[in-house]
């Protein structure tokens, strides 16, 4: 039981990613409390875990209002007596559409939801965590859309870029109080959140969508969670861990463009010299057959 005695808020927790780390966390011992705007979907995450014998219980939390993230991070304390694990992780795909059509306010619903709400876990969690002087995990959910320019919709990726940069911020200051923040960017995870009613052609299309030959899974991202939570990350803090199947490794995309030019797929290994004028010393890979001029499409 890597989280036993320890208690846990995870917002967002009454669906995907959010409801798959309940789970994970009380099976590794913790006590957990659900916070999410949603009362259904929140209650209904809390009778699935009570079914399975957790301590787990539900508040209804808005995470862009100040007082109820005070009073999320006060029901962990009146319900359980601490608060040493804080998942800060519900989320909105928010503004959506050209930038030239996207509202103030539109913007600000966003940024309330994915970059204000984080900043008040961070701010009301560490509170408490520094009162009670015995540490904490702030784990923050940030997407790989804020590390990138064409990951997810604009205002979200901003948001998510913020997440990013207050983990890394708020580690710096809160390591003097043994409070490790880090950050989680999730790529393609078959949610809810983006399944659009159809989590079948989902599931197939984000298996497609990264090297990782199958889409990503609400537990995995709880499970890298549960390492940021646990007392392995214990000089683990200020990072922003990349949950994607290589997505992002995978940059440019230049073998998906250019198939030849895939290492995987070239049919010669060797070496070869560009504009030198030396000569290259290419292998056909079937053959042991050996050249010097470099075949097209070999790299
Ligand atoms: N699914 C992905 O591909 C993906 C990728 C990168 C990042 N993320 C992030 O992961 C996190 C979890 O998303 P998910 O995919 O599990 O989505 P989800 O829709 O399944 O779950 C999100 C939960 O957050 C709750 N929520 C929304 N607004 C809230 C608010 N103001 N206050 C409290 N709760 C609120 C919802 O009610 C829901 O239960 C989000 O921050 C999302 O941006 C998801």
């Amino acid at each position: 039981m890597r989280l036993a005695g320890k208690v846990a808020v995870i917002t967002g927790g009454g669906s995907g990613i959010g409801l798959a780390s309940v789970m994970k966390f009380a099976a590794e011992g913790a006590n957990v409390v659900v916070a999410d705007f949603n009362a259904q979907s929140g209650n209904a995450a809390v009778e699935a875990a009570l079914r399975e014998g957790y301590d787990v219980s539900f508040i209804e939390t808005d995470v862009a209002r100040e007082e109820h993230v005070e009073a999320m991070c006060e029901h962990a304390l009146e319900a359980y007596g601490r608060l040493d694990i804080l998942f800060n992780n519900a989320g909105v795909g928010g503004a959506i559409g050209p930038l030239t059509e996207t509202t103030a306010e539109d913007w600000n619903y966003t940024f309330d939801v994915l970059a204000k709400g984080v900043f008040l876990g961070i701010k009301h969690g560490a509170r408490v965590m520094r009162r009670q002087g015995t540490g904490g995990a702030i784990i923050n959910t940030a997407s790989i859309a804020g590390l990138s320019g064409d990951g997810g919709p604009l205002v979200y990726s901003a948001a998510k870029a913020a997440v990013i940069n207050l983990s890394k911020s708020s580690a710096v200051e809160l390591a003097p109080d043994y409070i490790r923040v880090n950050a989680i960017c999730p790529g393609f995870i078959a949610t809810p959140l983006n399944d659009e009613g159809n989590p079948e052609a989902t599931k197939h299309a984000y298996a497609k969508s990264q090297p990782w030959p199958d889409y990503g899974r609400v537990e995995d991202i709880a499970g890298t969670a549960l390492f940021l939570a646990s007392d392995d990350a214990t000089f683990v803090t200020g990072e922003a861990i990349v949950v994607d199947g290589g997505a992002i490794a995978q940059g440019p995309g230049r073998s998906l463009k250019f198939p030849k030019k895939s290492a995987r797929n070239s049919r010669y290994s060797g070496i070869t010299k560009g504009s030198t004028g030396a000569e290259n010393k290419l292998r056909k890979l079937d053959t042991n057959e050996t050249h010097n001029n470099q075949p097209d499409g070999a790299m």
